[in-house]
């Protein structure tokens, strides 16, 4: 009864497995490869279990034990005194802020959607379903970034103030307007994440943030999860108090040692990964325009993070995704090119060269999907193994 549910679940994990990992170029800047060590604690025990702040389960000295551990890394990896790693996701962690720092009619400001945006915390999410009244950063759009300036104005009023977008080519001027602020500020990391762990980007807990949280799973090459961090004892209490019950039961275990193997990895690795990343990103940016690619933030050096911006109306974008995809190129939308998971796989400055060219042939239309998928695949082929692991771990569980 149950063989043909199986052989189909099998066929299809593989086609993915195989198309996504052996054939692609993956560079959507919201995800990351895992290392073999990381995913090795999915295999535990611990995805079958709970623990409880009250402790109302018995049995989780060591699932304690090791929440502690993780926390204390987090702490440890972005100068923090104070870490919480029971969100699910970076929008758990948005979650978790507003319903903490907010009530109904008061204002928060952000970067607009229509400037990238996280739309999760706008009109379009979180701010109308908690009915606040969203307000957005003056954008600039040649800088491609909060047109710090413009938006001094607004830095009064709003009750939460969040740096951090979805589309972040350059650090957000946070130093600058959180000294305006009357409100709390919060900075999303989730796409930056990495990048701060290395020192490559701005560093927003140093910058007048009294929170930063976000994912763990974008530049991060983490478990898909959620994290809060601060040096804020009262902003902290105050978000971290409202997780359980509230916004998080079941913590996910198994994915909370899962981050401390990345903790671990970026501790150790995070500098030099964080810097090739930036270093990949302006070695993509400076080929693709040279091909005759547009791309947005030209006066500015394309890119100081993971992510390279294709200048184009929102139409073309949409195809280009679609034409890029049927050459093995694995973009989205809104035209970002991310180069965490190339350079975590091995890509440096020449291989972004060999991938710039491939981008090219179908951005500029020179070149049939067909012909570039088989040059993205040989070109893939050598790049296997993720980077910046851990050599020396014990043996994964059977
Ligand atoms: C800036 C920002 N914050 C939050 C999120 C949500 O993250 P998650 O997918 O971890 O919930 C995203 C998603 O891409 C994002 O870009």
């Amino acid at each position: 009864m149950s063989s043909g549910y199986v052989e189909r679940l099998d066929r299809t994990l593989r086609q993915h497995q195989d198309w996504r990992t052996k054939e692609c170029l993956n560079m959507i800047p919201s995800e990351n490869r895992g290392s073999q060590q990381m995913k090795s604690m999915f295999l535990s025990d611990l995805g079958g279990r709970y623990n409880a702040p009250d402790k109302f389960y018995r049995g989780t000295k060591f699932a304690d034990e090791l929440q502690a551990l993780t926390e204390e890394l987090a702490r440890k990896v972005f100068g923090a005194r104070y870490a919480d790693v029971r969100p699910l996701s970076g929008h758990t962690a948005d979650m978790a802020v507003l319903l903490s720092l907010t009530k109904q009619g008061d204002k928060i400001l952000s970067v607009n959607p229509d400037n990238g945006g996280y739309p999760g915390i706008t009109h379009l999410g979180l701010g109308r379903i908690l009915g606040l009244e969203n307000l957005y950063f003056r954008y600039n759009d040649d800088a491609v970034n909060i047109d710090a300036k413009g938006s001094s104005h607004l830095m009064k009023d709003p009750k939460v103030v969040f740096f951090g977008s979805s589309f972040i080519p350059f650090p957000h001027p946070a130093k600058q307007l959180s000294a305006q602020a009357e409100g709390v500020c919060v900075y999303d990391a989730s796409h930056v994440m990495g990048l701060i762990a290395g020192g490559a980007f701005q560093d927003p807990l140093r910058e007048g943030c009294s929170l930063m949280i976000g994912s763990t799973h974008k530049s991060l090459p983490g478990p898909q999860g959620g994290i809060i961090l601060s040096n804020d004892e009262e902003a902290f209490s105050k978000v971290s108090g409202k997780i359980h019950p509230g916004i998080v039961d079941n913590i996910h275990l198994d994915r909370v040692a899962a981050l401390a193997v990345s903790l671990i990895e970026m501790l150790q690795y995070g500098k030099p990964y964080a810097q090739a990343v930036v270093k990949n990103s302006q070695a993509l940016a400076n080929a693709l325009a040279s091909e005759g690619v547009k791309l947005r933030g030209a006066a500015y050096g394309y890119s100081k993070s993971h992510q390279v911006l294709l200048d184009y109306e929102p139409a073309r974008l949409k195809f280009l995704a679609l034409r890029l995809e049927q050459a093995n190129i694995i973009t989205d939308d809104g035209g970002r090119l991310g180069t965490s998971e190339l350079t975590r796989m091995g890509y440096g400055p020449a291989e972004m060269e060999s991938v710039a060219e491939l981008v090219a042939m179908i951005v500029l239309g020179k070149k049939a999907p067909d012909f570039v998928q088989k040059k993205v695949k040989t070109l893939v082929k050598q790049f296997q193994q993720p980077r910046f692991v851990l050599t020396s771990f014990p043996k994964p569980f059977d």
